[in-house]
């Protein structure tokens, strides 16, 4: 089973972006952390970092065949990339949304994810959690609905 896991704009920061909403790990633990999950999970994946929405909507169309699945926390853009919600309705693989922070308990901007109604499942404000959360909900969706 192999999953795409795309990190959007400004998440390249994280660790001097602000601890009490996306918490302390850098990025480069929180991948080490979904690498081991992934092991652990036995499937393959592979990450991408990036600060541009159309590199994101590049890597939905260009990895929609190599990938079951894809794990995706598209930063600000979540809030108003209809082009990614149209990139994920489009490719026909299920999508996880992932945040650190709770989208829901910030500001008004940040409460409306475009994305959500095209997704598969949303974990929000579980910090690294989250996308383990979400990468383990992926992979056993995945399992029960044969590829
Ligand atoms: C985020 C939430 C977004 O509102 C914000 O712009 C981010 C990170 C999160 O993971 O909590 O960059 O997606």
């Amino acid at each position: 089973m192999r999953i795409m896991i795309i990190h959007g704009p400004n998440l390249n920061l994280l660790g001097r972006r602000d601890a009490t909403q996306y918490g302390t790990l850098t990025l480069d633990k929180v991948n080490r952390a979904i690498r081991k999950q992934a092991r652990e999970l036995q499937v393959e994946a592979r990450i991408l970092q990036t600060n541009h929405e159309g590199t994101i909507i590049d890597t939905l169309h260009r990895r929609r065949k190599w990938a079951d699945g894809f794990l995706v926390n598209p930063g600000a853009l979540t809030h108003y990339s209809y082009a990614i919600r149209d990139a994920i309705d489009a490719i026909g693989k299920p999508v996880v949304e992932v945040h650190l922070s709770n989208i829901y308990e910030r500001e008004d901007f940040r409460r409306i994810s475009v994305i959500e109604p095209v997704c598969l499942h949303q974990v929000v404000g579980k910090k690294v959690e989250s996308y383990l959360e979400g990468l383990a909900f992926l992979v056993q969706y995945l399992q029960q609905n044969e590829r």
